[in-house]
C-alpha cells in the first residue's frame, strides 16, 4: 500500500528527531500509566500451565471468569456461551468464517474504526456501511441499510471514535430487523467500561439482554483491562436458544481448527481481571481528565468544538472548515509538531474533523492540544 502524505510526514519528522506531541496514542501500555508488573508476572505463576486441555470453547475456569467479569456490569451470560479467544479482532475473524459465504456482505457502521476493512476482506466477506448520522447524538440512518445478500450486521457500542453507545429505540428497531431477517448481529463492546457521559437510555451491554435475534457481544483484556499484550478476547452469544445452541455447536468446529488462545493467559485470567480493574480505573481518570482539559481550553471565541461523547477513548474536535481535514493533520505535523488523526481516517462526515486520543499523557496532550487550538483560531 502507497504511504500516504500523513505517514510520509510523521516518519520524516520522527527520523529528524525533532519534538512530536503525538496525540494518536492507542497503547495502553505506552503512555505513562502505572501497571502493577510483578502481580501481573505472579498471575502466570501457576503449575497447572504445565498440562494441556485443549477445548474450543476455553477453559471453563477462565470463561467463569468471564461471566463473574459480565455480572459486575449487570449483565448475566452462561459461561457456556462464551468463547474465548486471541483478541477482539480475532473473535471478528471467527465469526466472519462461521457467519459468512464468500463474497457475501457484512453490513458495518460508519464512522467507525477503519478495520473492519481489512478483518472483513481477509475472511472473504464484504464490508457494506451503515451510516451513523449526528443531530447532537449518534443514531443508526436505518435508511442506509441494505440487506441485499448480507451474513450479519456489526454494531459498534460504544463506537469509536464516536464514544456513542446504541441507544434502546436503536438497539430494539435493529435487533427486530435481524431477527426478521434471520440475520446475526456482532456487538463489539470493547469500550462499554468507560463511560463519559452516557445517554440515559443508553444500552451498556447486548449481552445477556433478552433479545430476538442471534447475538454475539465482543469483548476482551485490550481495552477493559488495559492489557492488549495478553491476547485476550472473548465472544459472548446470546438470543433465542434455538438459534444459539446450533451457531455455538458450528463455532466449536471453527474455534477447534485453531486453538488459539494460550492455557497461561486462560490460567492467569481470574487474576488478570481483578488487577484489570486498577488499570481500567487509571485508564478511565486519564480519558475523564484530558477530556475537561481540552473542554476547559477551548475559549468561548474558539473556531473549535468539542463534539459530545458518550463513552470511548477519543475526542472528536470540529476545526474551521478552511480546508480538509487531512490538510489540517498535515499542518499540524509540519508546522506544530502535532500528531493527530483525520477525521476521514474514520469516514467522519462533518466538514473538518481531527481525533485526538484521550489517552496521551497529560504532558503531552495539554501542549499539543493547545497547539491545535492556537493554529485553529490561527485559522
Ligand atoms: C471498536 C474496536 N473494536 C476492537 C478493537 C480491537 O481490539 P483487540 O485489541 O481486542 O483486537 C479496536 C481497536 O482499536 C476497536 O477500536
Amino acid at each position: 500500500m502507497p504511504e500516504n502524505r500523513l505517514a510520509r510526514a510523521e516518519r520524516e519528522l520522527r527520523a529528524s528527531g525533532g519534538p512530536l506531541f503525538d496525540l494518536t496514542a492507542s497503547n495502553p501500555t505506552a503512555v505513562n500509566l502505572p501497571y502493577p508488573a510483578e502481580a501481573i508476572a505472579r498471575a502466570f505463576a501457576d503449575p497447572a500451565m504445565a498440562s494441556y486441555e485443549p477445548s474450543p470453547r476455553g477453559l471453563a475456569s477462565a470463561r467463569a471468569a468471564v461471566a463473574a467479569d459480565y455480572a459486575r456490569r449487570g449483565a448475566t451470560v452462561e459461561p457456556d456461551r462464551i468463547f474465548l479467544t486471541a483478541s477482539s479482532s480475532e473473535s471478528y475473524a471467527l465469526l466472519f468464517k462461521l457467519l459468512g459465504n464468500p463474497g457475501q456482505a457484512v453490513l458495518v457502521p460508519e464512522p467507525s474504526y477503519p478495520l473492519f476493512e481489512y478483518l472483513a476482506r481477509l475472511e472473504d466477506v464484504v464490508p457494506r456501511p451503515y451510516r451513523l448520522a449526528f443531530d447532537g447524538r449518534w443514531h443508526i440512518d436505518f435508511h442506509s441499510l441494505d440487506f441485499t445478500d448480507v451474513a450479519a450486521i456489526v454494531v459498534v457500542s460504544p463506537n469509536n471514535p464516536t464514544g456513542s453507545y446504541l441507544g434502546t429505540e436503536d438497539c430494539d428497531r435493529l435487533l427486530a430487523l435481524a431477527a426478521e431477517r434471520g440475520l446475526p448481529v456482532i456487538s463489539d463492546e470493547v469500550f462499554a467500561d468507560f463511560p463519559i457521559a452516557p445517554a440515559p437510555d443508553a444500552v451498556m451491554a447486548m449481552a445477556g439482554r433478552p433479545c430476538p435475534a442471534l447475538t454475539f457481544s465482543l469483548g476482551g483484556l485490550s481495552k477493559a483491562s488495559g492489557l492488549p499484550q495478553m491476547k485476550l478476547g472473548w465472544i459472548a452469544a446470546s438470543g433465542p436458544s434455538a438459534l444459539v445452541k446450533p451457531a455455538l455447536a458450528n463455532l466449536d468446529l471453527v474455534a477447534d481448527t485453531y486453538l488459539s488462545v494460550g492455557t497461561p493467559v486462560q490460567l492467569a485470567l481470574p487474576r488478570l481481571l481483578e488487577i484489570g480493574a486498577g488499570i481500567r480505573n487509571a485508564i478511565h481518570e486519564r480519558v475523564l481528565r484530558n477530556r475537561q482539559a481540552l473542554a476547559d481550553g477551548i475559549g468561548r471565541d474558539s473556531p473549535c468544538t468539542l463534539l459530545p461523547a458518550e463513552a470511548g477513548w477519543s475526542a472528536i474536535l470540529r476545526v474551521p472548515e478552511i480546508m480538509s481535514d487531512e490538510e489540517w493533520a498535515l499542518r499540524l505535523l509540519v508546522q506544530d509538531a502535532v500528531l493527530v488523526q483525520p477525521g476521514y481516517f474514520f469516514d467522519l462526515r462533518l466538514g473538518a474533523t481531527l481525533v485526538l486520543s484521550l489517552l496521551t499523557p497529560p504532558e503531552v496532550f495539554d501542549p499539543g492540544s493547545a497547539r491545535v487550538l492556537a493554529a485553529a483560531s490561527r485559522g
